[in-house]
């Protein structure tokens, strides 16, 4: 069995992991808000004011702090003013960048507030510069968080929402560079200027302005971006980058059936995001010095062929063993660039791609990313701990990648939690540990090609793990291959 050690330097704390980096997002997309989330009051499917009780629980289970909507795509499509008042009056259109299905409009701002207030969790908007105007964006906002006298408060009145809602994360535009209006930085950069000037701070409400970032490694979209604005224009950027297996949008791979081969492209793919982030900031160093614009990855996760059978527009997929490794090795990148990166979105929350819950009806399955997210709990606000290790290598048919991701945080309480994935398909790996384990817990698979499916015993659960021991102040853990691990220290 091969080894290594985990060096851990508990007096260097190096920065806050927001609990933002475990953030979720909701596009009007396939079965994700309707049907996923949002079944109505009048559904059978158990509810409150609409919200599905099952879904809501099961997010609260993984104290989701943020929550992304109404898109993606679809928010530089969205008007907003269609979504609220009498539902039987809203608008109807078509979602034409998703499966060209009806959108009633049932879901709007209200809607989106009570979702949040369900699960406990902050707002993000995503406003549409695509095709929608300044007045209509600067509405949107005075509509949500204005509590004074004024057409939009008078509006929101008399949809029966006295109070303004406190919102703090707005983003402006959505790939501004594709679906947002395939536009080219300079341009978009001059628009951003003029949209977020009248996106104003009403009383205490405080916007946190999110600038349209990169597409992946579009280095010169960062680069052009920065130049034009600056930190009293946007609190941070985002970043987008999806796993394909393959690393071709045109035949992604299937999300159940791969070879080893695919597997470990996936996760060479994945862990690219670590350079990503590194290269990124190298030119958001260089254009903002004194780091005052944060990183927001707020689309991430595995995108597959879509299950077969199923609308292609709905981007609808299983999630495997795969995908945990995938979820582990991005939130360990995530954690361990925390000084840049203040909030991350896996896409999406659920019923389409990289999905933590899927529903079938009234059916729900929580995925291995679910348990993933729940497993990282502890690190949600802790401080980053300074971790060193020598990381093995995994090799398959000419693909080298390191077989482990790791990160280590401090809670407010002193206790020290570590959560380390093994990508490797056929080797354990012992890990020694400078500090002694109190507890263990882990979620592995024979396959990773394993996943968890409707009206079956679930085959990917988080469980507790005995695989180690300790000795003089020191622990040795076993990391089965496959698997993610996580361990407190004393
Ligand atoms: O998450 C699905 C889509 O992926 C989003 O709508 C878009 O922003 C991205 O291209």
């Amino acid at each position: 069995m091969k080894s290594t050690k985990l060096k851990i330097d508990r007096n260097q704390k190096l920065s806050k992991i927001s609990r933002n980096i475990y953030g979720h997002f909701a596009e009007h997309l396939g079965r994700c808000i309707y049907g996923g989330i949002y079944v109505g009051e009048d559904s059978d499917i158990p509810n409150v004011n609409g919200m599905r009780k099952d879904v809501v629980q099961a997010l609260r289970e993984i104290k989701i702090p943020v929550l992304r909507w109404p898109g993606g795509c679809f928010a530089d499509e969205y008007h907003w003013k269609d979504g609220i008042g009498k539902k039987s009056q809203r608008k109807k259109m078509i979602n034409t960048h998703w499966g060209g299905v009806v959108e009633d409009n049932s879901f709007g701002t209200h809607e989106f507030f009570e979702l949040c207030r369900q699960l406990d969790c902050e707002p993000y908007i995503a406003g549409n510069l695509g095709s929608g105007t300044v007045q209509e964006m600067s509405e949107w906002v005075e509509y949500m968080t204005f509590g004074g006298v004024s057409p939009m408060a008078e509006l929101r009145k008399r949809n029966g929402q006295e109070e303004p809602w406190k919102l703090k994360y707005f983003g402006i535009g959505n790939e501004s560079w594709g679906c947002g209006g395939n536009m080219r930085p300079e341009y978009y950069a001059d628009e951003y200027r003029r949209y977020q000037t009248y996106c104003r701070n009403y009383g205490d409400n405080r916007l946190y302005k999110v600038a349209c970032g990169p597409n992946a490694d579009d280095y010169g979209w960062t680069d052009k971006l920065l130049e034009i604005l600056k930190p009293w224009h946007t609190d941070a950027i985002s970043l987008h980058y999806y796993t394909i297996p393959t690393g071709d949008w045109g035949v992604k791979g299937k999300a159940t059936e791969f070879t080893d081969e695919e597997y470990y492209r996936t996760i060479l793919h994945t862990l690219r995001m670590d350079e990503l982030i590194t290269k990124h900031g190298e030119i958001m160093d260089k254009r903002d010095p004194e780091g005052k614009i944060k990183l927001i990855v707020d689309e991430w996760g595995c995108w597959f062929d879509v299950e077969e059978g199923t609308n292609p527009g709905f981007l609808y997929q299983q999630n495997t063993m795969r995908d945990a490794i995938v979820a582990a090795c991005n939130l360990n990148i995530f954690n361990n660039h925390s000084d840049r990166v203040t909030m991350a979105n896996i896409a999406q929350a659920v019923n389409v791609l990289q999905s933590p819950i899927l529903t079938d009806g009234a059916d729900m399955i929580k995925t291995p990313t679910f348990y993933v997210f729940k497993m990282f709990c502890p690190h949600h606000d802790a401080e980053l701990v300074k971790a060193q290790m020598d990381i093995p290598e995994a090799r398959c048919n000419g693909i080298n990648l390191p077989a482990l991701t790791y990160s280590v945080s401090e809670s407010k309480d002193g206790s020290l939690f570590a959560t380390v994935s093994n990508c490797s398909l056929d080797e354990d790996i012992q890990l020694e540990v400078n500090a002694e384990i109190t507890s263990a817990q882990i979620i592995t698979a024979e396959k990773a090609s394993v996943f968890n499916d409707f009206g079956k015993p679930e085959n990917v659960a988080l469980k507790d793990y005995s695989g180690f021991s300790v000795s003089n102040g020191g622990s040795v853990i076993t990391l089965p291959k496959c698997s993610v691990v996580s361990f407190d220290l004393k």
